[in-house]
């Protein structure tokens, strides 16, 4: 086969959130949660996590560099910067410039979140999504993130997966703050869009070329029997649902029903990002049934990913490729923020990376501008309401001794990263994986 190698100064890398990492962030919604009985599948709790904070965020940083990543997706913990209204931190800030200055001196380019799920204590006590008034905190705290980290910082996510946050913690009760109220899931995404709108203006304002963007979570949904009508529609809604809503409103400027009882311009929305990032997991075979995974579909994907409580659906990499260049229509660069499968051990993993990266060539070989690809994750971390018993890690974490065990999937990635793609090498070695990855 002949190689693939993606454009000049593509990043590769892999992607960290702060509670999953960082360790003891007693501050925020998601570790009161974990203290509540049943909350976690496992029981267990977010605790020292992969030990960020505690300083081992330096020696990880410097293993994906060695294992020859341009980039690094992380995020900083908005109950650390501000951990009363109006009151910042500034030993939370001096910390973060000390990771962002070790990745930057380590050769990597740097790609921080502002949220990745977790609120302060006083913004979910004050309503969390629901609260009015959170979008005009979150501007403010962008704005301070800008101002004190932004030198250090080459692009700016403001939220990770709006959708998943508003489904497993608005219209379910999975995730903080659990209210389990379909109406409010989506004035919960709408709020998120708002505040996406506010913040990234004040980012701008601040440091005007900095690439501000966010990241959506884009299943593939498809109609589990292909010519039912009945599922064509389900996975028709699902999909307009998760996946078009807030890019519609993005897109356009106006939050369209149900983001809000009837279409509602909102100023500064209209494009109002400099790029876009993908966090893609599988797909979804939508049957139709009422009040089952969805309130119309049960999801039938085979084989699937799926734990007791959470459904990640069946890896597909046709699918990355057709999310890529359904985003690519909106005109405005593209990365794979995210993506990665959860095993105990090794054995599903590399052909995984192989064939999703082959996925991503697919997707730029008919037009689509993606500029990166960040492997979810580096290091096992605290996976939220599964806790640590689905370990997503390029490396093994130890957590009694905090030791990082190469998995033969750290040292894939490796040779992807190095050479750019896949080289003949890679492909010959995965010929089967690459083979097989067109049915699903
Ligand atoms: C989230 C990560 C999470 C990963 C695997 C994404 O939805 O952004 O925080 O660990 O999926 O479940």
């Amino acid at each position: 086969m002949t190689e693939l190698r993606f454009p000049a100064g593509f990043l590769w890398g892999t992607s960290t959130s702060p509670h999953q990492v960082e360790g003891n962030n007693a501050n925020n919604d998601w570790w009161r949660w974990e203290q509540q009985p049943g909350r976690i599948r496992d029981a267990s709790r977010s605790g020292d996590a992969a030990g960020w904070w505690a300083g081992a965020a330096e020696a990880d940083l410097a293993l994906a560099a060695a294992h020859h990543q341009s980039a690094h997706r992380l995020g900083v913990e908005w109950s650390r910067i501000e951990p009363h209204p109006g009151r910042f931190d500034e030993a939370a800030v001096d910390r973060y410039r000390a990771i962002l200055t070790e990745a930057r001196r380590l050769g990597l380019s740097t790609m921080v979140a502002l949220n990745h799920f977790t609120l302060p204590l006083w913004a979910a006590d004050a309503g969390a999504w629901t609260w009015r008034r959170l979008p005009a905190r979150f501007e403010s705290y962008a704005r301070f993130c800008a101002d004190r980290l932004g030198d250090l910082v080459d692009r700016w996510i403001t939220f990770n997966e709006p959708g998943v946050l508003a489904l497993a913690g608005y219209g379910a009760r999975l995730w903080p703050p659990g209210l389990g109220r379909p109406d409010l899931m989506f004035a919960a995404m709408a709020r998120m869009i708002m505040a996406h709108a506010r913040a990234r203006d004040a980012i701008r304002q601040r440091r005007p070329d900095a690439p501000v963007g966010l990241v959506f979570n884009m299943p593939l949904f498809e109609a589990h029997r292909p010519r039912h009508p009945l599922d064509r529609l389900a996975a028709r809604l699902e999909d307009h649902a998760f996946n078009d809503l807030m890019l519609r409103a993005l897109k356009t400027g106006t939050l369209p029903f149900p983001l809000a009882r009837t279409p509602t311009r909102v100023r500064g929305l209209a494009g109002a990002f400099d790029f876009l990032g993908l966090n893609y997991y599988g797909r979804f075979a939508s049957r139709f049934a009422l009040m089952a995974d969805t309130p119309i579909s049960r999801h039938a994907q085979s084989p699937t990913t799926r734990t007791d409580w959470t459904d990640w659906g069946q890896p597909c990499p046709r699918g990355l490729t057709l999310q890529l260049l359904r985003l690519g229509k909106l005109g405005k660069p593209l990365f794979v923020t995210e993506n990665g499968l959860f095993e105990d051990g090794d054995d599903r993993r590399p052909s995984f990376i192989v064939q999703h990266v082959r996925a991503v060539a697919d997707a730029i070989a008919l037009g689509a501008d993606v500029r990166g690809y960040f492997f979810w994750t580096l290091v096992d971390n605290f996976e939220w309401a599964e806790g640590w018993s689905t370990p997503f890690g390029l490396f093994e974490l130890d957590r009694d001794t905090g030791e990082r065990r190469p998995r033969r999937s750290a040292h894939l990635y490796a040779r992807i990263c190095r050479d750019n793609g896949l080289s003949t090498e890679t492909l010959d070695d995965f010929a089967d994986a690459l083979h097989d990855d067109t049915e699903g």
